[in-house]
């Protein structure tokens, strides 16, 4: 005898968060999230660099309410084991489904937080406050949640979209000067595959982004935002067009980890784009000017945009090869058709290069 039975699984039912932008809000957003999470109670996650330049202090203001502070701070924590650690800290704190999580820092929060929220007794919210450059532009917004393995990144993890989004860029005055120009160029990325006038509003603006001026901070914040928010809406589970946001990433990848990260992320996508703004001369789908255009805002912030002397370029086609989001061993890749747009013909926003091309262009981009 044999049964067969069908269980229904209702649907998650739209959900949708705000994202609020200003310079100067943490000191006021506590009321604002008691308010919005009235039946919750909060637990927050930063880490130790964001409490010494005190941040912490500026959204708490004296009140006690049971954290949890990252160290060491960076990538090197991003692991399951800090997760287990903030999972016992909740627990032993008599948190229970009723929490929201707040991530108070840089992506490598962001993804510990969101990671921990999602698990946590089968998933509680999490408010995003991000404090870098490259959380502002990207990690807050989106929902990738994750820790890493000790074999690769993000080998843990989930989509957990954030109850709210806050960006406060006035946080962005204490972050070194590295990381900050680094997390910038996920801005240009914005710029290149989606919005021409933004582009043209960073290059007239880069001496008062440099300067860290907030209003132009929460311009460029709003700008990025709303990019990559109608990416994710669009495709919030990275079937095809949310791919775009992989612009200049495949080859940046590569060289962020043939770099055995002394790159910065930024800094490896930087090399990245200038190398996918090569492949695009190379099929004939750029002139050299627009190349010309793009080096130059990313000399003027500072990165890189040429491999390092030492790296040897057989290696990197080697790592290229191992693209988590490669098929037969060979990565699809994110091209420009112009400024501001990205070539997706027959509606595929990732195509094929001929490996050759990729080749010939990492023997150039020395
Ligand atoms: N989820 C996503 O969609 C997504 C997208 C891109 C990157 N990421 C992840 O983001 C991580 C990188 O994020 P990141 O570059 O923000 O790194 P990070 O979080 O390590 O921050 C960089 C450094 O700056 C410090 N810091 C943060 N804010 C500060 C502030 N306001 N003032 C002074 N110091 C401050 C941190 O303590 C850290 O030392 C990576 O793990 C990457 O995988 C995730
Ligand atoms: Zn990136």
């Amino acid at each position: 005898m044999m049964h067969e039975l069908e269980i229904k699984v209702p649907s998650v039912g739209e959900r949708r968060y705000k994202i609020v932008i200003g310079a100067g809000l943490l000191p006021s957003l506590w009321p604002q999230i008691k308010a919005a999470f009235e039946t919750h109670r909060p637990f927050v996650i930063t880490d130790e660099n964001v409490v010494a330049a005190g941040h912490l202090d500026a959204l708490l203001a004296g009140r006690n309410v049971p954290s949890f502070v990252i160290s060491p701070a960076g990538e090197i924590s991003k692991n399951i084991g800090t997760g287990v650690a903030i999972i016992e800290t909740m627990e032993k704190a008599y948190l229970g489904r009723d929490t929201v999580v707040v991530a108070l820092g840089g992506g490598t929060v962001g993804d510990i937080a969101g990671f921990a929220a999602a698990v946590f007794k089968r998933g509680v919210p999490v408010v995003q406050m991000p404090t870098t450059t490259l959380a502002q532009a990207d990690s807050a917004v989106g929902g990738k949640t994750g820790v890493d393995s000790s074999v690769s990144k993000n080998a843990f993890g989930s989509f957990w979209h954030p109850a709210a989004v806050y960006i406060d860029v006035a946080t962005l005055a204490t972050l070194d000067e590295r990381q900050y120009r680094a997390g910038l160029v996920e801005s240009v990325k914005h710029a290149l595959i989606a919005d021409a006038a933004y582009f043209q509003y960073l290059e007239d603006n880069l001496d008062a982004i440099l300067g860290r001026d907030p209003a132009v901070l929460a311009t460029v914040a709003r700008h990025n935002c709303e990019i990559k928010g109608r990416v994710v809406e669009a495709d919030p589970n990275e079937r095809n067009q949310r791919r775009m946001l992989n612009y200049g990433h495949t080859i940046g990848h590569a060289v962020e980890s043939a770099s055995n990260y002394d790159l910065l992320h930024g800094e490896a996508v930087a090399i990245g784009i200038v190398a996918a703004g090569l492949i695009e001369i190379e099929m004939g789908l750029s002139e050299p000017d627009r190349l010309e255009r793009i080096r130059t805002i990313l000399e003027k912030l500072g990165v890189p945009v040429i491999l390092p002397a030492e790296m040897d370029e057989n290696r990197l086609i080697d790592i290229v090869k191992r693209d988590k989001k490669a098929i037969e061993r060979w990565p699809r890749f994110v091209l420009l058709a112009r400024l501001g747009q990205v070539h997706h013909p027959d509606g595929q926003f990732a195509v094929e290069v001929d490996r050759k091309v990729v080749e010939g262009v990492l023997k150039k981009i020395k």
